[in-house]
């Protein structure tokens, strides 16, 4: 039995040592009422301090922390920096046990109870997000591709003769490496091209999964959050799928907790036909360092075989980040920043398509595509072959991140496979775009400032081009302009060229 709390809150030890009451100003917090799960987000917020009293109060039944602890074992939570304790507010130990993340350990019982709260609110902000029926889910200590990793080893045993994962493309590297990692042949399903939107071949899935062989499959891998103009796959009817084949589908929902139309394609797709696990990053989706993610699913038996598929013991920060988040915002407040991205997606979306026809460009139309936005670079491209990447140089050395220019025609081998129009989500793209996304927790100010920024870059880069076009040179040019600074500036996006791409990369 842990000592008592010397905070002046009250506490309730239940019958289970994960059981857990925590009863101050008014707050309760309980993960357990009499063996009935609770652990609901609360709907407002905590201050600091009670949620640091709380931590505290957590970490003091850890016995690391206990007064007069002795321990002789190889791992004793012992810590030499000071400062490192009280980064971490003195959980030491970490979560799960050796063979299961989600186990108690007897010696870290504040630090377990940490990890089953946390698991339990993530689970009621997932319902809250939009997927009702979601039974289990837990906080793992990686990001998203390793996640997805964790999912295909646990499929693995169930599917002794699967060799293939079949995977609508998407371009992003972490993906298609989360299938080599686990040790399968990931079979990349192109896009069809619906208008500007790039979408799921349903006919090509299909096909593919009588032509391998329903058991030589060892999922279906489909993705909702993505870059536009692809969009988020056609979850509903790729469950369908793999209900009528009984194949596993797995759905990267990388950034999707934000977004009400990526949760309900998932809640959708359980619906009417198979979903094994979604997994979801955490600091996309919920404001916190890079380092977690969740993998939930409507089968509480598969979700615990893959935290038991985990091996050994794992950081307990990316758990610790999370709860505390969550407190602070209440679900009030988590609520209210998804309904400002939703906001400031119109925005953005509304302040890009002006932009664009300003200068003959225009946003393509991707109504599936709820978070990210593609604007053509046509007039810019058709002019000089690397204009493009320049503009995506000229933002990123003035301060803007996270936009993305895709030029044509770019080849990249990743893991021994050679994709073609890398980055685009297709082998030829009508035309080279640059991207831009709505994200949790976006502000009216980026919005403005990166407008405002490409605006002057795109005018920059026009100027250059009216130069080079001007036979004498002289009379297109106002000379009058502010032209050297934008010179200087444009030799050093130049210089850096080499540099960006390489970062894009
Ligand atoms: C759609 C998608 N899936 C997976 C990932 C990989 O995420 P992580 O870096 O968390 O592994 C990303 C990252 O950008 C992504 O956009």
């Amino acid at each position: 039995m842990p000592p008592s709390s010397h905070l002046g809150s009250s506490r309730d030890y239940l019958s289970e040592s994960s059981s857990y009451c925590f009863k101050t100003r008014g707050i309760n917090l309980c993960n357990q009422v009499k063996g009935k799960a609770m652990g609901k987000c609360p709907e407002d917020g905590w201050d600091e301090s009670t949620l640091e009293l709380f931590l505290h109060e957590l970490a003091i039944m850890d016995s690391n922390n206990f007064l007069g602890n002795c321990g002789v074992g190889e791992r004793e939570g012992r810590v030499a920096s000071a400062l490192v304790a009280r980064r971490h507010y003195r959980f030491i130990h970490g979560i799960g046990r050796s063979g299961d993340i989600s186990a108690v350990q007897p010696k870290a019982a504040g630090s377990s109870l940490l990890n089953k709260i946390t698991n339990s609110l993530v689970l009621d902000i997932i319902k809250l997000a939009g997927v009702h029926t979601v039974s289990n889910c837990f906080v793992v200590p990686m990001a998203t591709g390793m996640s997805l990793t964790l999912c295909f080893l646990t499929l693995r045993h169930k599917r002794p003769k699967a060799k293939y994962i079949i995977w609508p493309r998407i371009d992003q590297k972490s993906c298609f490496k989360s299938m080599i990692t686990a040790g399968f042949e990931p079979v990349v399903i192109e896009n069809v091209l619906e208008g500007d939107e790039l979408r799921t071949d349903l006919k090509a899935v299909e096909a593919k999964v009588q032509e391998l062989g329903p058991d030589y499959v060892l999922c279906v891998h489909s993705t909702t959050s993505c870059f536009a103009p692809r969009v988020p796959d056609r979850v509903e009817e790729l469950a369908v799928i793999c209900a009528n084949y009984d194949i596993p589908h797995i759905v990267n929902n990388a950034y999707g907790v934000q977004s009400s139309k990526c949760m309900h394609l998932i809640q959708q797709g359980a619906r009417v036909g198979r979903i094994d696990a979604f997994v979801q990053s955490l600091d996309k989706n919920f404001m916190v360092p890079v380092g977690g993610a969740i993998i939930a699913g409507f089968n509480d038996s598969f979700i615990q075989e893959i935290s038991k598929m985990y091996p050994g013991r794992a950081s307990a920060s990316p758990s610790l980040d999370v709860l505390i988040t969550l407190l602070s915002l209440g679900s009030n407040g988590y609520k209210k920043l998804l309904k400002e991205r939703k906001e400031m997606f119109s925005y953005l979306s509304n302040q890009l398509k002006k932009l664009s026809e300003a200068y003959n460009e225009r946003l393509l139309r991707t109504p599936h595509n709820p978070i990210s936005l593609a604007v053509t670079l046509k007039t810019l491209d058709e002019h000089r072959e690397k204009a493009v990447t320049q503009l995506g140089s000229m933002l990123f050395t003035r301060q803007v991140s996270g936009a993305r220019v895709v030029p044509l025609g770019s080849v990249q081998t990743v893991s021994g496979y050679t994709f073609r129009g890398f980055m685009s989500h297709t082998d030829n793209y009508p035309c080279a775009y640059l991207n831009a996304a709505s994200a949790i927790g976006m502000k009216t100010q980026d919005v403005d400032l990166f407008i405002k920024r490409l605006d002057k870059c795109l005018k920059t880069i026009r100027k250059e081009q009216n130069r080079e076009s001007d036979v004498s040179g002289i009379d297109s040019y106002d000379k009058t302009e502010d032209v050297d600074n934008e010179e200087m500036a444009l030799k050093l996006d130049n210089v850096l060229l080499d540099t960006y791409q390489a970062a894009a990369s």
